[in-house]
C-alpha cells in the first residue's frame, strides 16, 4: 500500500553524514515518537503471525529491544534480547560478525529458548545483514525454528535482505531507501 509507505517513510527522519560522512543515517526516533506511526508499523510487523503459533521474538539491541517488546505483547510471545559481547549475566552463547573495521560479537542467553521453538527475528534495520545473520547463527544453534526476519527498513543496496535469504530466512520489511 503505497500510501501506508509514504507514512511510515514521512516518520523516519534521514541524517546526512551521520555517522561519519556520505552516510544517509535513517534515524527511526521520530518514528517512535509518533503514536499512529508507531503502532502502524508494529500492526504491520505482527500482521502475518495474528493467530498463529509463535513462541518467541528475538530483538537485537538496541532499536530492535524497543520493536521486539511491542511485537512481542501484541502477540502474547516471550521475548529474547540479543545483545552485544558482556551485557548477559548468565551462561551466553556467542557470534561473532565482521564490521566494516573489526570484528562485533553478540551474544544471547544459552537457556533463553527450547529446541523447536517458533522464533521472529526483529530489529529496526537491515543494512549489510552482518548483525541478522550473525542472530539466525544464535538462534539456529539453540534449535530454534526461524519463522521469519522482519525489519522496518531495507537499504536494499548493502544486500542485507538477500543474504538472509540465503540462508533460507524469510525476510519482510516495511520500507526501503535505495
Ligand atoms: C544498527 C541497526 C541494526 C544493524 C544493521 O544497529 O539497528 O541492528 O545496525 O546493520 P547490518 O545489517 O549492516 O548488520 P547498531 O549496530 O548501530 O547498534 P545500536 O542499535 O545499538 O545503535
Ligand atoms: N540507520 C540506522 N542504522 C543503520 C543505518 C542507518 O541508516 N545504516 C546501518 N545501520
Amino acid at each position: 500500500d503505497p500510501s501506508f509507505e509514504a507514512a511510515l517513510k514521512n516518520a523516519v527522519r534521514t541524517i546526512p553524514d551521520y555517522p561519519k560522512p556520505g552516510i544517509m543515517f535513517r534515524d527511526i526516533t521520530t518514528l517512535l515518537g509518533d503514536a499512529g506511526a508507531f503502532r502502524r508499523a508494529v500492526d504491520a510487523l505482527v500482521h502475518p503471525y495474528v493467530g498463529g503459533k509463535v513462541d518467541k521474538i528475538a530483538g537485537i539491541e538496541a532499536r530492535g529491544f524497543i520493536l521486539g517488546g511491542a511485537v512481542a505483547h501484541q502477540l502474547s510471545a516471550g521475548f529474547v534480547p540479543i545483545r552485544k559481547k558482556g551485557k548477559l549475566p548468565h551462561r551466553t552463547v556467542s557470534v561473532a560478525y565482521a564490521l566494516e573495521y573489526g570484528t562485533d560479537e553478540i551474544e544471547m542467553h544459552a537457556d533463553a529458548l527450547v529446541a523447536g521453538e517458533k522464533v521472529v527475528l526483529v530489529d529496526d534495520l537491515v543494512a549489510t545483514g552482518g548483525t541478522a545473520e550473525a542472530a539466525v547463527k544464535l538462534l539456529r544453534g539453540l534449535g530454534a525454528e526461524i519463522v521469519a526476519a522482519c525489519f522496518i527498513i531495507d537499504l536494499p543496496e548493502l544486500g542485507g535482505a538477500e543474504r538472509l535469504r540465503a540462508m533460507d530466512v524469510e525476510v519482510r520489511t516495511l520500507i526501503s531507501y535505495e
